[in-house]
């Protein structure tokens, strides 16, 4: 009897501090549990940046790692998009008054001139800017060779998106000369390949669809209007800032009348509404914009009436979502039809949806009115039901307005506590969690969504960064024309680039005949970093694409420098992990010359080849 209950009596004590341990932040209510989360997600995204970064060892100098996971997905790496969004952040809470992080920003841009001159498989710095569009390095910042969605188009317009709003700083702190002669000639690199190529399709921010993205166009609109700003200011020339007007014209293509279809250009099967939508809102977002502003603001009534169409087909989508009634915060990921890691809800656009209706109620209250139409009126109605078409003024004492600024407040801080309802105790941030149970999944640790949860609680928490200019903007032309402004490209040596200088590259197609049992693949590499310098793991694959039961075809087409010799070999390998098998033979060739024609191999497979295995 004695026994049994102290027995009850340890495991009621156990249980009772299990639940009030000071790190479990779901016992808090929600501003505190954003206070804490928000100290967790900075340091988090600082843990995931070289060289100090305690999740990334090996890791270069200022080079932000997507997520410290290696296996399933691997993501160590460093992407040019998951880097900007995370560095635009951290530039904002130095600028909000957090300056230890000084030595970081500096850091990035260090490494961000450098990478900018590195040759990849999108081409070469030089002459024309190609390799600017390459999505992702290894974390040393040397290129990565592997099969990718490239070029993705939005990566240096996020770059001087994010170096841009430090230079502002810099300008505004009477340091012009070091924004001028330091950080503009990276910008100017960047947006020189805006205005070449925004007319050009690519692959969207999920790395899988090959067109026109919203969220790309968006931000590359931005990065013009901004960048002409900027040269006016520092008396510099902005290349490729002239066609801010047209890409905004096209910009306006993505509305279909109800909602953004996230990709055109592209038949991917998809109804178009996807996250990519308001992670573009937001990452335009002007506190001094006007809600008309073909920009597409989040209190743009496009953009709110997509919302609604978005948050309704998540709240459709996932079984963590059943029952939760209209007007009310859900999980919320990519796409409807995502299967990527099972199509999950994702962390960082969960926030995104609170961080895009805390920037439509910091807009329409710094305006002093919200215009209701019959756009918008259908997501009004979800949080407002008694609204109506009309205009809302703040100063008017007759007007509902402040009821629904906080209605859509309370809608914002609804997604916020879903996110805290699956965020861990311990507040770590994967990519995904769980459409069925809400268990996090996917890659841990996720910087981006780190860097998410930072600027919703910066929004939350009223800090708006200084406008980009929305106002005076160029108005888009009446007829739209897929323009183009040739750019100019220099290595921006004063912030520590190589003084590269033009590569040529002639087009070298790898053949070879390699018969294979199914699911085992083929790659080349070599004493080149084009080859991967003979690392296995930066190869180059080869395609099946030609393979036919007369001639076991694989094949790659690769960039290579003019004129060098090449040592390569052929490497197979069964795709469930068995071990590499090489060719036993040391093949060589010469790149021709400077402005030669091509050449293709005509190589046969030399060495001993896999067991079928047991995939
Ligand atoms: C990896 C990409 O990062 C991810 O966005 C994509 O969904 C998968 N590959 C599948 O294509
Ligand atoms: C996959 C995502 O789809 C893509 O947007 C991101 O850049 C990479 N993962 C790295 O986080």
């Amino acid at each position: 009897m004695h026994f049994s209950r102290s027995f009850v009596g340890l495991v009621s004590l156990l249980f009772t501090k299990a639940l009030a341990a000071p790190s479990d932040l779901r016992s808090r209510d929600l501003t505190s549990f954003v206070a804490a989360e928000r100290a967790i997600a900075l340091q988090g995204a600082l843990n995931n940046i070289g060289p100090n970064g305690s999740e990334v060892p090996g890791a270069g100098s200022g080079f932000v790692v997507a997520s410290p996971s290696k296996v399933n997905p691997d993501y160590f790496y460093t992407w040019t998009r998951d880097s900007a969004l995370t560095l635009k952040m951290l530039i904002d809470e130095f600028i909000f008054g957090n300056t230890a992080l000084l030595p970081t920003i500096w850091d990035y841009i260090h490494a961000q001139a450098t990478l900018q001159t590195v040759s990849n498989p999108s081409g070469t710095f030089l002459p024309e800017g190609l390799g600017l569009g390459e999505p992702k390095f290894q974390v040393d910042g040397t290129r990565f060779n592997g099969a990718w969605g490239r070029p993705q188009r939005d990566g240096p317009a996020l770059r001087a998106i994010a170096l841009m709003t430090f230079s502002n700083w810099l300008l505004n702190n009477g340091q012009k000369s070091t924004a001028k002669t330091i950080i503009w000639p990276i910008i100017s690199n960047d947006l020189s390949y805006v205005g070449q190529y925004w007319n050009q399709t690519g692959f969207d921010l999920w790395e899988e669809t090959l067109g026109s993205s919203f969220f790309t166009i968006q931000n590359q609109h931005r990065s013009l209007v901004e960048g002409a700003q900027l040269a006016h200011d520092l008396g510099v020339t902005c290349t490729g800032c002239d066609q801010a007007p047209e890409v905004l014209c096209f910009l306006q293509s993505f509305w279909n009348g109800e909602w953004i279809v996230a990709n055109i250009n592209v038949d991917n099967g998809r109804t178009g509404v996807d996250g990519n939508s308001i992670l573009g809102s937001i990452a335009v977002f002007d506190i001094d914009a006007y809600c008309d502003s073909p920009t597409i603001q989040p209190c743009n009534s496009q953009a709110l009436a997509n919302f609604k169409v978005l948050i309704d087909t998540f709240r459709a989508t996932y079984e963590i979502n059943d029952g939760i009634p209209e007007g009310q915060g859900v999980a919320v990921g990519r796409y409807p039809e995502d299967v990527y890691q099972g199509g999950n809800p994702w962390y960082l656009i969960t926030t995104a949806a609170a961080e895009f209706l805390y920037d439509a109620v910091a807009q329409w209250e710094a305006r002093h009115n919200l215009i209701v139409d019959e756009t918008s009126l259908a997501f009004f109605k979800d949080i407002y039901p008694a609204v109506t078409v009309r205009q809302y003024n703040s100063g008017n004492a007759n007007s509902p307005f402040f009821q629904i600024m906080d209605a859509v407040t309370a809608y914002a801080d609804s997604f916020v506590a879903i996110a805290e309802k699956y965020i861990p105790a311990n507040g770590s941030l994967a990519e995904q969690f769980n459409r069925d149970t809400g268990v996090p999944l996917s890659a841990y640790d996720l910087t981006w969504s780190y860097a998410a949860f930072v600027t919703m609680s910066q929004r939350r928490a009223g800090q708006y960064p200084a406008s980009w200019g929305t106002r005076n903007a160029a108005a888009p032309p009446a007829t739209c024309a897929g323009t183009s402004t040739q750019g100019v490209y220099a290595p921006a040596t004063a912030a520590g680039a190589p003084n590269v200088t033009s590569t040529c590259q002639v087009n070298v197609v790898f053949n070879v005949n390699a018969t294979t049992y199914y699911g085992e693949n083929i790659y080349v590499v070599g004493n080149t970093s084009d080859l991967g310098a003979w690392q296995i793991s930066n190869s180059l694959p080869l395609g099946a694409g030609g393979y036919t039961s007369e001639r076991p075809l694989w094949s790659v087409s690769a960039y290579l420098n003019a004129g060098e010799s090449v040592d390569y070999k052929y490497v197979r390998q069964e795709d469930c992990n068995q071990p590499y098998i090489y060719e036993t033979v040391n093949r060589t060739l010469t790149v021709p010359a400077c402005g030669s024609a091509g050449i293709t191999t005509n190589d046969a497979w030399e060495g001993p080849v896999g067991t079928s295995g047991d995939c």
